[in-house]
Protein backbone atom coordinates (compact mmCIF):
# COMPACT_ATOMS: atom_id res chain seq x y z
CA UNK A 1 0.00 0.00 0.00
CA UNK A 2 1.57 3.63 -0.85
CA UNK A 3 2.06 5.41 1.99
CA UNK A 4 0.53 8.84 1.92
CA UNK A 5 2.84 12.16 3.32
CA UNK A 6 1.11 13.32 6.05
CA UNK A 7 3.32 13.95 9.19
CA UNK A 8 4.74 17.20 10.34
CA UNK A 9 7.87 17.71 12.02
CA UNK A 10 9.68 19.84 13.61
CA UNK A 11 13.43 19.85 14.03
CA UNK A 12 15.58 21.93 16.27
CA UNK A 13 19.10 22.46 15.95
CA UNK A 14 21.13 23.80 19.53
CA UNK A 15 24.80 24.52 19.91
CA UNK A 16 25.72 21.48 21.06
CA UNK A 17 28.39 19.27 19.35
CA UNK A 18 26.48 16.61 17.01
CA UNK A 19 25.66 18.52 13.87
CA UNK A 20 25.98 15.49 11.97
CA UNK A 21 23.26 14.24 13.73
CA UNK A 22 20.82 16.79 12.41
CA UNK A 23 21.91 16.67 9.18
CA UNK A 24 21.11 12.55 8.86
CA UNK A 25 18.04 13.32 10.64
CA UNK A 26 16.95 15.86 8.31
CA UNK A 27 17.83 13.80 4.79
CA UNK A 28 15.68 11.31 6.44
CA UNK A 29 12.60 13.30 7.17
CA UNK A 30 13.06 14.81 3.43
CA UNK A 31 13.20 11.28 2.19
CA UNK A 32 10.62 9.80 4.06
CA UNK A 33 7.31 9.48 1.93
CA UNK A 34 5.40 9.36 5.29
CA UNK A 35 6.58 12.76 6.32
CA UNK A 36 4.96 15.85 4.11
CA UNK A 37 6.77 18.94 5.96
CA UNK A 38 9.54 19.80 8.16
CA UNK A 39 9.81 22.96 9.97
CA UNK A 40 13.77 23.56 10.81
CA UNK A 41 14.69 26.16 13.54
CA UNK A 42 18.55 26.51 14.26
CA UNK A 43 19.92 28.62 17.07
CA UNK A 44 22.52 31.19 16.98
CA UNK A 45 24.88 28.95 18.57
CA UNK A 46 23.42 25.99 15.91
CA UNK A 47 24.31 27.68 12.83
CA UNK A 48 28.10 28.10 15.08
CA UNK A 49 28.14 24.70 15.29
CA UNK A 50 27.06 23.83 11.77
CA UNK A 51 30.22 25.91 10.27
CA UNK A 52 32.43 24.33 12.99
CA UNK A 53 31.92 20.45 12.26
CA UNK A 54 30.27 20.55 8.84
CA UNK A 55 31.82 23.40 7.25
CA UNK A 56 28.08 24.39 6.33
CA UNK A 57 27.87 28.27 6.42
CA UNK A 58 24.87 30.72 4.60
CA UNK A 59 25.04 34.31 4.19
CA UNK A 60 21.12 33.65 3.83
CA UNK A 61 19.88 31.29 6.11
CA UNK A 62 17.13 29.97 4.60
CA UNK A 63 19.48 27.92 2.23
CA UNK A 64 20.59 25.95 5.39
CA UNK A 65 17.99 22.97 4.27
CA UNK A 66 19.67 22.77 0.89
CA UNK A 67 22.96 23.35 2.18
CA UNK A 68 22.56 20.76 5.31
CA UNK A 69 20.79 18.09 2.98
CA UNK A 70 22.73 18.01 -0.33
CA UNK A 71 18.99 18.25 -1.97
CA UNK A 72 16.63 20.63 -2.91
CA UNK A 73 14.86 20.29 0.73
CA UNK A 74 11.51 20.85 -1.08
CA UNK A 75 9.67 19.98 2.69
CA UNK A 76 11.86 21.59 5.01
CA UNK A 77 10.82 25.37 6.04
CA UNK A 78 13.81 27.18 7.72
CA UNK A 79 12.17 29.47 10.22
CA UNK A 80 14.35 32.15 12.02
CA UNK A 81 14.79 31.47 15.64
CA UNK A 82 14.00 35.00 16.67
CA UNK A 83 10.54 34.25 14.75
CA UNK A 84 7.88 33.70 17.32
CA UNK A 85 5.02 34.23 15.47
CA UNK A 86 5.89 31.29 13.13
CA UNK A 87 3.36 28.57 12.64
CA UNK A 88 4.84 26.53 15.08
CA UNK A 89 4.69 28.93 17.69
CA UNK A 90 0.71 28.36 17.96
CA UNK A 91 -0.77 25.29 19.77
CA UNK A 92 -3.52 25.54 16.90
CA UNK A 93 -0.91 24.81 14.21
CA UNK A 94 -0.90 20.38 13.69
CA UNK A 95 2.82 19.14 14.19
CA UNK A 96 3.24 15.25 14.68
CA UNK A 97 6.22 15.25 16.89
CA UNK A 98 9.17 18.09 17.67
CA UNK A 99 12.90 16.43 17.96
CA UNK A 100 15.74 19.07 19.19
CA UNK A 101 18.59 17.18 17.92
CA UNK A 102 21.30 17.69 18.80
CA UNK A 103 20.09 19.73 22.17
CA UNK A 104 22.46 21.80 24.29
CA UNK A 105 22.05 21.66 27.85
CA UNK A 106 20.89 25.53 27.34
CA UNK A 107 18.09 24.67 25.32
CA UNK A 108 17.15 22.38 27.94
CA UNK A 109 17.05 24.59 30.79
CA UNK A 110 14.72 26.83 28.73
CA UNK A 111 12.49 24.24 27.74
CA UNK A 112 12.25 22.49 31.63
CA UNK A 113 11.78 25.95 32.75
CA UNK A 114 9.15 27.00 29.92
CA UNK A 115 10.57 30.33 29.09
CA UNK A 116 9.71 30.25 26.07
CA UNK A 117 12.25 32.88 24.96
CA UNK A 118 12.41 31.94 21.11
CA UNK A 119 10.67 30.21 18.36
CA UNK A 120 12.47 26.57 19.27
CA UNK A 121 12.18 27.07 22.84
CA UNK A 122 8.30 28.07 22.04
CA UNK A 123 7.65 25.38 19.62
CA UNK A 124 8.88 22.80 22.31
CA UNK A 125 7.07 24.03 24.81
CA UNK A 126 3.80 23.92 22.32
CA UNK A 127 4.46 20.54 22.05
CA UNK A 128 4.21 19.88 25.77
CA UNK A 129 1.26 21.86 26.54
CA UNK A 130 -0.15 19.54 23.36
CA UNK A 131 0.27 16.46 24.42
CA UNK A 132 2.54 16.23 21.50
CA UNK A 133 5.57 13.77 21.07
CA UNK A 134 8.91 15.90 22.02
CA UNK A 135 12.31 14.14 21.96
CA UNK A 136 15.23 15.89 23.40
CA UNK A 137 18.78 14.57 22.37
CA UNK A 138 20.74 15.77 24.68
CA UNK A 139 24.57 16.01 24.33
CA UNK A 140 26.93 16.59 27.22
CA UNK A 141 29.17 15.06 29.59
CA UNK A 142 29.53 14.71 32.60
CA UNK A 143 26.46 15.75 33.58
CA UNK A 144 25.90 18.02 36.46
CA UNK A 145 23.28 18.37 38.78
CA UNK A 146 21.28 21.39 36.95
CA UNK A 147 21.24 19.61 33.93
CA UNK A 148 19.88 16.28 35.61
CA UNK A 149 17.21 18.03 37.31
CA UNK A 150 16.25 19.53 34.31
CA UNK A 151 16.07 16.47 32.26
CA UNK A 152 13.88 15.13 34.86
CA UNK A 153 11.80 17.97 34.83
CA UNK A 154 11.16 17.83 31.19
CA UNK A 155 10.28 13.94 31.08
CA UNK A 156 8.15 14.86 33.68
CA UNK A 157 6.28 17.22 31.86
CA UNK A 158 5.94 14.38 28.63
CA UNK A 159 9.34 15.18 27.14
CA UNK A 160 11.22 12.20 26.05
CA UNK A 161 14.63 12.66 26.98
CA UNK A 162 17.34 10.43 24.34
CA UNK A 163 20.78 11.63 25.25
CA UNK A 164 23.61 11.63 22.35
CA UNK A 165 24.38 7.51 23.83
CA UNK A 166 25.36 5.59 20.86
CA UNK A 167 25.20 1.64 20.88
CA UNK A 168 27.35 -1.02 20.13
CA UNK A 169 25.61 -4.27 20.28
CA UNK A 170 25.04 -3.79 16.41
CA UNK A 171 29.04 -4.12 15.73
CA UNK A 172 29.10 -1.03 14.17
CA UNK A 173 32.55 -0.74 11.98
CA UNK A 174 32.21 3.07 11.21
CA UNK A 175 31.25 6.35 12.49
CA UNK A 176 28.54 6.22 10.39
CA UNK A 177 27.37 3.13 11.48
CA UNK A 178 26.79 4.57 15.08
CA UNK A 179 24.99 7.69 14.04
CA UNK A 180 22.22 6.16 11.83
CA UNK A 181 21.67 3.61 14.22
CA UNK A 182 21.36 6.79 16.67
CA UNK A 183 19.24 8.57 14.33
CA UNK A 184 17.31 5.28 13.91
CA UNK A 185 16.33 5.24 17.21
CA UNK A 186 15.26 8.72 17.66
CA UNK A 187 12.84 8.73 14.65
CA UNK A 188 11.45 5.55 16.15
CA UNK A 189 10.68 7.32 18.87
CA UNK A 190 9.01 10.21 17.16
CA UNK A 191 6.65 7.47 15.66
CA UNK A 192 8.66 7.22 12.45
CA UNK A 193 10.23 3.90 12.56
CA UNK A 194 12.81 2.61 10.40
CA UNK A 195 13.29 -0.45 8.47
CA UNK A 196 17.33 0.05 8.95
CA UNK A 197 16.75 0.03 12.35
CA UNK A 198 18.84 -2.98 14.12
CA UNK A 199 16.54 -4.80 16.66
CA UNK A 200 18.17 -6.96 19.17
CA UNK A 201 16.65 -10.47 18.85
CA UNK A 202 18.35 -12.03 21.78
CA UNK A 203 21.45 -13.42 20.34
CA UNK A 204 23.90 -11.47 18.12
CA UNK A 205 23.68 -12.28 14.36
CA UNK A 206 26.00 -12.94 11.51
CA UNK A 207 28.40 -9.82 10.89
C1 LIG B 1 32.54 23.65 19.52
C2 LIG B 1 31.47 23.77 20.56
C3 LIG B 1 30.93 22.61 21.10
C4 LIG B 1 29.93 22.67 22.06
N1 LIG B 1 29.39 21.50 22.53
C5 LIG B 1 28.38 21.56 23.43
C6 LIG B 1 27.75 20.35 23.87
O1 LIG B 1 28.10 19.24 23.46
N2 LIG B 1 26.70 20.47 24.71
C7 LIG B 1 26.24 21.68 25.16
O2 LIG B 1 25.25 21.70 25.92
N3 LIG B 1 26.83 22.83 24.77
C8 LIG B 1 27.87 22.82 23.91
N4 LIG B 1 28.46 23.97 23.48
C9 LIG B 1 28.03 25.25 24.09
C10 LIG B 1 26.75 25.79 23.48
O3 LIG B 1 26.94 26.06 22.11
C11 LIG B 1 26.37 27.10 24.23
O4 LIG B 1 26.05 26.81 25.58
C12 LIG B 1 25.25 27.84 23.56
O5 LIG B 1 24.97 29.01 24.33
C13 LIG B 1 23.98 27.02 23.43
O6 LIG B 1 23.00 27.83 22.86
P1 LIG B 1 21.71 27.24 22.22
O7 LIG B 1 21.11 26.31 23.21
O8 LIG B 1 20.85 28.47 22.00
O9 LIG B 1 22.08 26.60 20.93
C14 LIG B 1 29.46 23.94 22.51
C15 LIG B 1 30.00 25.10 21.96
C16 LIG B 1 30.98 25.02 21.00
C17 LIG B 1 31.53 26.30 20.40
Amino acid sequence: MKQTESKVITVGVTGASGAVLAQAMLRLLEADARVARVHLVVTEAGQRLLATELGITAQDPKRLPTLITGTDASKIEYSPNKDIGAAIASGSYSVDAMVVIPCSVGTLASIASGTSDDLLARAADVCLKEGRRLVLCVRETPLNRIHLENMLRAQAAGAVIMPVIPSFYHGPKTIEDLVMQYVYRVLSAMGLPQEKQYRWTGKPENR
